[in-house]
């Protein structure tokens, strides 16, 4: 297995649980493989045996809306280098991608399907989306899965979980967007779910290219999951009040509803992710 992003929140539980299993992993930071660097993409060693995850992105979803040229490189253009490269050496490749490549909800929401019609409104969720598109252009093989809200909730993690558990620590009580809902994903499943994966895909290489969805169980609101952050660390609650996307404007727009159903991936054979309380329980403890 190889893992490029590999010091990203995704690649490092990814390279933990290969660990933990046993599993021979090569994690290639930004410093080890520019994924952007053509020449250097092509150059990347690969067997027919090697799943490649690549977990590289640009992830900041505000700065993206005024570096759209940096942030499709990353997310665009280098997915379909990469899939050019299994292309060429039989390697399998999962390139891991994004609840926001869907738009605005139906008015009666029910989790997306990868079938559903995708109408990122970001450049972030753009960009994501035609890095889908490439990947699966170049190397029709390729397994896409998308995946929602990550966290690591870690000690001084600048993600969700982790600047909440800092402002309950601080004795901040924050207002949190309760009109915005999706699927909280601890990385730690989700690297032990694309493991399993990688497993099947190396186990059956005759399956074919997909776009499947994984992310934790079950929905919630930022304010839910504020909520139960401080609510797991002993703190009050109530110390986390409501607010609307539009008292709390940002630079990108973020989907209303961005629940991401298990379905597809369950259908492979897979177990589906923990439900989120469990997870932010374990990520917490
Ligand atoms: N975070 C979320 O909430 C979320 C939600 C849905 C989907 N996803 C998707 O999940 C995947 C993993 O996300 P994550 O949360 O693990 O992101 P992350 O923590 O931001 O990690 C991304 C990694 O990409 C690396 N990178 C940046 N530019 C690179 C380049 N030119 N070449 C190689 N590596 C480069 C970064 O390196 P540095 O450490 O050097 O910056 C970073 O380690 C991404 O595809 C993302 O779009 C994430």
């Amino acid at each position: 297995m190889v893992i490029t992003g590999a010091s990203g929140q995704v690649g490092t539980w990814l390279a933990k649980h290969a660990d933990e299993r046993g599993l021979d992993a090569v994690g290639l930071g930004r410093a080890d493989l520019d994924v952007t660097d053509a020449g250097a993409v092509s150059a990347l060693d690969l067997d027919p045996e090697t799943v490649l995850i690549n977990c590289a992105a640009y992830t900041a979803v505000d700065a993206a809306e005024s570096d759209a040229d940096g942030a499709a490189a990353l997310n665009a253009v280098a997915p379909g280098l990469l899939a050019r490269r299994t292309a060429e050496t039989g390697a399998r490749l999962i390139h891991v991608s994004t609840d926001y490549v869907f738009g605005p909800s139906p008015a009666a929401p029910r989790p997306w399907e990868p079938g559903d019609p995708c109408a990122p409104e970001s450049a972030y969720g753009r960009t994501k989306l035609d890095g889908e598109r490439a990947a699966l252009a170049a190397d029709p093989r390729t397994v896409v899965v998308r995946t929602a809200w990550v966290y690591t909730g870690a000690p001084g993690a600048k993600d969700f979980v982790g600047t909440m558990r800092r402002l309950a620590d601080n004795g901040v009580d924050p207002r949190v967007v309760d009109d915005q809902v999706g699927s909280p994903t601890y990385a730690s499943d989700l690297a032990s779910g694309l493991i399993d994966l990688a497993d099947l895909l190396a186990a059956q290489g005759d399956r074919p290219g997909a776009v499947v969805h994984a992310a934790g169980g079950g929905s919630a609101a930022w304010f839910d999951l504020a909520r139960a952050v401080f609510a797991g660390l002993g703190a009050d609650p109530q110390r986390v009040s409501p607010c609307t996307t539009a008292e709390f404007p940002r630079p990108a727009p973020r989907p209303a509803y961005s629940v991401l159903s298990p379905a597809s991936w369950t259908a492979l054979g897979l177990d589906p992710l923990p439900d989120w309380r469990d997870a932010l329980d374990r990520a917490l403890a």
